[in-house]
């Protein structure tokens, strides 16, 4: 039996909680939170479950193999450390850290304890994605020529982070992971509406290697409640849509040159089937596995410093009214597909 323990019961660690009480062959064994209200609904919940104000426990519990960590940005790299340093495998929700060197340090004392070191990138283990990375692995999109995405909605209006670091970390592991590479350079503008110094809305470009482009939009300002993925290939072109019916559409479409002639191939649209599956019991149960087997994560301690990399290069460029600014190449290659 692997044991877990969450620390943070809030709105996104209640499902964290509700995940993994529910994940075969794991326990969940305590919830921390510095709230006492929080900890109170928990236990009527799941009255088995030790819950606690004080981290040490935790980290003082022999019996205790893992740690999700989804509290607020700012403790994730104070408690990740703590937490890594008494032996504990880590999963820390997205943005991992606030700053690239804080992501790089816990990679760096992760691989010395031997612990897993996780990264919650939904997105990641969302099996739509999976499914476009396979496409784009076989070649069945051809050459991936670039991408754009959408994540926008009205509220939560937050006042301690703006959109690009509280919505865009999904985005930008996505494009990082279809691109199967990291951002040379970024370029980013926000617009401060609700609070005069917080970005409600968010425009980014991205630039990959061979020129690629990929587009993040962010807001939490929108009358649209809108995620989605667009990816142009050579051969053919995907759209994502988590709102829609058909969540998936397979468009062959792109143009052809022949002899200096440029001519527009109009082919079929497809909805190809996914198998459903809950992207948080999916990453759950990734975590589960890693811990287990010792296996690298897909969104390892790299990935999400990478994320954190790049969310730092942009909001320097939106605090420079969108200067396109360079990503240094520091990392090791993100890991290959599952
Ligand atoms: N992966 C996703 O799709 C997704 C979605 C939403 C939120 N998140 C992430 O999850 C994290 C939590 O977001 P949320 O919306 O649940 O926030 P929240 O404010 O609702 O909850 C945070 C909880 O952490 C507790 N907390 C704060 N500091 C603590 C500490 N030092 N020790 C113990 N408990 C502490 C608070 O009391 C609160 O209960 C954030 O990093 C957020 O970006 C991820």
């Amino acid at each position: 039996m692997t044991t877990l323990g969450v620390i943070g019961a809030g709105r996104w660690g209640g499902n964290w909680i509700r995940t993994l009480a529910a994940l075969p062959g794991a326990q969940l064994r305590w919830v921390c939170d510095v709230s006492a209200a929080s900890l109170e609904r928990i236990r009527t919940q799941l009255p088995d479950v030790h819950t606690t104000t004080r981290l040490g426990d935790l980290l003082e519990d022999d019996q205790l193999d893992g740690i999700v960590i989804a509290t607020i940005a700012p403790t994730h790299f104070d408690l990740a450390r703590q937490a890594l340093g008494a032996r504990k495998h880590v999963l820390i929700e997205k943005p991992m850290t606030l700053s690239t060197n804080d992501a790089l340090e816990l990679t760096d004392l992760a691989q010395r304890q031997l612990c897993v070191l996780m990264v919650g990138h939904l997105l990641e283990y969302h099996p739509i994605i999976h499914h476009i990375r396979r496409m784009i692995e076989s070649g069945e999109l051809g050459e991936l020529r670039y991408l754009y995405q959408q994540r926008l909605n009205l509220g939560t209006i937050r006042a301690d982070e703006n959109a690009w670091w509280s919505l865009a970390p999904h985005d930008i592991s996505v494009a990082n992971r279809l691109m199967g590479t990291a951002p040379i350079s970024v370029q980013c503008r926000g617009q401060n509406i609700v609070n005069p110094h917080v970005a409600d809305v968010v425009f980014a470009t991205l630039a990959y290697p061979g020129g690629r482009l990929a587009n993040v939009h962010v807001s939490w300002l929108d009358p649209h409640k809108s995620r989605k993925l667009v990816v142009v290939g050579s051969r053919k072109m995907v759209i994502f849509d988590d709102a829609a019916e058909h969540k998936l559409i397979v468009v062959d479409k792109g143009f052809e040159c022949k002899n200096g002639t440029i001519t527009l191939r109009q082919g079929e649209t497809t909805h190809p089937h996914v198998d459903a599956g809950e992207p948080l019991a999916l990453e759950a149960q990734h975590f589960f596995d890693c811990i287990r087997t010792g296996r690298r994560p897909i969104s390892d301690g790299l990935a999400g410093a990478l994320v954190v990399s790049v969310l730092e290069h942009g909001q320097r460029s939106m605090d420079q009214d969108g200067v396109v600014v360079p990503i240094p190449a520091f990392l090791g290659t993100l890991r290959k597909s599952a």
